[in-house]
């Protein structure tokens, strides 16, 4: 009981926001992962590899990194209808230094460009920082990847570095855009905002 306490602080069943709201996954919410997974765009975007996933690694990438209890992600469901259109989600979430690694995908073509994935970015960086005390969020794009930079930046991420020509796609190499954000510069980002207090470090790791 103390600990599905623990859970529903450090890892709330819903993060409202205007244009989205986050909702821990559904083992419903398959379907709609191994349509994405699958999609050549997405992949062409945000994969290091584009060969087509088989079922069975989404299926397990699913029950690992999305549905599991100590996997820190979301759905994300467009308001005010609902509709699942996306996910995001924290890897390697380290305790000791405060430091996560963000991930982020709008799998619905039709709810690209609309500020769902800079809002769901904002949630995610927000509840971080705010909630669960982390100091810093990176993240890797590539950089052809326009959208992506420009939401991100949008979010108050910075360009901290180039792994150069990391990824060939299209027919050339590209580099590989390294980006971050501290607490202190999300913070004075959102000037009037009250920070929560901090959930203790034992209750990041559940
Ligand atoms: C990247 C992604 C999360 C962004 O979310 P989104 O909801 O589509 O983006 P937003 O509407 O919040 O913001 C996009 C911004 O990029 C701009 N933009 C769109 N296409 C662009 C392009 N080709 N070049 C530069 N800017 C572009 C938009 O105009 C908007 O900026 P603005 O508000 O200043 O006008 C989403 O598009 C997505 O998941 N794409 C597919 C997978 C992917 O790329 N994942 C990220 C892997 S690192």
């Amino acid at each position: 009981m103390a600990s599905e306490l623990a859970r529903d602080r450090w890892h709330p069943p819903v993060i409202e926001g205007r244009l989205v709201t986050l909702r821990r996954h559904v083992p419903e919410n398959l379907a709609a992962v191994v349509r994405w997974y699958r999609d050549p765009e997405l992949a062409r975007l945000s994969r290091y590899q584009t060969r087509p996933m088989p079922f069975e690694e989404i299926e397990h990438f699913f029950r690992t990194r999305l549905l599991a209890a100590d996997a820190f992600a979301y759905a994300i469901h467009q308001r005010p209808s609902g509709r699942l259109v996306g996910l995001t989600t924290f890897s390697n979430l380290d305790p000791d230094n405060g430091t996560a690694l963000f991930h982020i995908t709008i799998g619905e073509p039709d709810s690209q460009d609309r500020g769902l994935g800079t809002e769901a970015t904002e949630l995610m960086i927000g509840h971080a920082f705010d909630v669960l005390g982390l100091h810093r969020i990176g993240l890797s794009v590539f950089a052809f990847n326009s959208r992506a930079i420009r939401a991100y930046e949008k979010a108050g991420f910075r360009v901290e570095g180039r792994l150069r020509e990391a990824i060939w796609r299209d027919g050339r190499h590209w580099d590989e855009v390294q980006m971050g954000i501290l607490a202190d510069e999300w913070r004075a980002g959102r000037v009037g905002a009250v920070a929560a207090p901090a959930v203790g470090e034992a209750e990041l790791v559940p």
